[in-house]
């Protein structure tokens, strides 16, 4: 008896599910910006990814056709794909477990990421008051550079709405960790694989903060200025070699992939323990006024688990972390002042 009782709770849940989301579309996952440089691969990244059960692409333009190309890729997971016309945000948003959001222009040679605060802040806001209406409870992966601004007005855009939960959003500074692993490999000679270095702060120039000490590797002063240096610029090379056509694309779709496959894993996938740096609502440096600041995570079910502190930091890292303060804080304000 006791044994019918609780297959029949479990059951009433899994109806409940189904009547609210459906099972299936607890792990739907809608890509904005889906038809764009970073949009394509990453969504095709996504398409492989086993956790994801419908792949929704939305962009203002070219989405059928990128929809149609990926749903012939045989993996359990159904494509659609929708533009602005007849209000597709809605269709495409609508129950979203998660949202990756590489939607708005790219840098061009000589540019930083806060020129594109113009263009991109309204794009990023006007996402987050329709993600606002149709999945609030979803998780929300800003990629829209300038990062460091464009949460804060996905936040506040949500506040205003009473939707906002600071578990759920997240700054993707994932590909920051990734080129700090790769260039200290190449210095290093080791296999990036072996190679973790924790990136804190936010996500351009001055703001991104290597702690190279906590690697366990030994560098020289001209090893850590030529390090620092690439891993806080190293978006400008690519921008720099695609000479006016872009910036960073495909190592971007990969660092993306890698940070929505984790948070999967942590929210569906039932895995315990994974870490990722992200840029969130934080109190590590409250004190000095910032409210976003990035460091390693812990994510759980419900999304972020735990903010990792900064932990040991050498004089050489407290002189960075001390320029990457009142930076972030310039650029989180100017976020907060956009959405107001
Ligand atoms: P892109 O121009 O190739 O693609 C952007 C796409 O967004 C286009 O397809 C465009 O139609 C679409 N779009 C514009 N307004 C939209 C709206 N209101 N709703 C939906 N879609 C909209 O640009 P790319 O190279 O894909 O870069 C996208 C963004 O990602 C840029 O802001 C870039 O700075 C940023 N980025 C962020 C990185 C990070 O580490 N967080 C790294 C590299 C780029």
């Amino acid at each position: 008896k006791r044994k019918m009782f609780a297959a029949s709770r479990v059951f009433s849940t899994a109806a409940k599910r189904s009547f609210s989301t459906s099972a299936a579309n607890l792990s739907k996952v809608a890509v904005v910006g889906a038809a764009g440089g970073i949009g394509q691969p990453l969504s095709l990244l996504l398409k492989e990814n086993p956790h994801v059960t419908h792949l929704s692409l939305y962009d203002i333009v070219n989405t059928p056709g990128v929809a149609a190309d990926l749903s012939h890729i045989n993996t359990n997971s159904k494509v659609t794909g929708h533009t602005a016309e007849n209000n597709g945000i809605e269709a495409a948003l609508k129950d979203a477990h998660l949202v990756v959001i590489p939607a708005g222009v790219p840098r061009k040679p000589g540019m930083t990421r806060d020129d594109l605060f113009n263009t991109n802040a309204s794009i990023v806001r006007d996402i987050a008051t329709a993600a606002a209406k149709h999945c609030p409870n979803a998780h929300f992966l800003i990629i829209s550079n300038p990062v460091n601004s464009t949460v804060p007005i996905f936040a506040e855009t949500m506040k205003k709405a009473g939707v906002f939960n600071p578990k759920r959003l997240y700054g993707v500074t994932t590909l920051d960790v990734v080129r700090a692993s790769r260039f200290v490999s190449e210095v290093k000679s080791l296999d990036p694989k072996d190679v973790n270095v924790t990136v804190i702060g936010g996500h351009s120039g001055v703001t991104i903060v290597p702690l190279l000490s906590q690697t366990g590797l030994e560098f020289t002063k001209e090893e850590l200025d030529a390090l620092t240096h690439r891993i806080q610029f190293g978006g400008d090379e690519v921008v720099q070699a695609k000479n006016g056509t872009g910036s960073a694309t495909l190592s971007m779709a990969f660092a993306g992939a890698r940070f929505a496959n984790s948070v999967l894993e942590a929210t569906v996938g039932g895995k315990k323990n994974v870490v990722e740096p992200s840029f969130v609502q934080s109190d590590i440096f409250a004190a000095e006024g910032v409210e976003y600041f990035s460091t390693n995570v812990t994510l759980g079910p419900e999304g972020v688990e735990k903010i990792h502190a900064v932990g040991q930091v050498t004089d050489y890292e407290k002189e960075l972390i001390s320029k990457a303060v009142p930076e972030l804080k310039k650029n989180i304000a100017k976020g907060n002042a956009f959405a107001q």
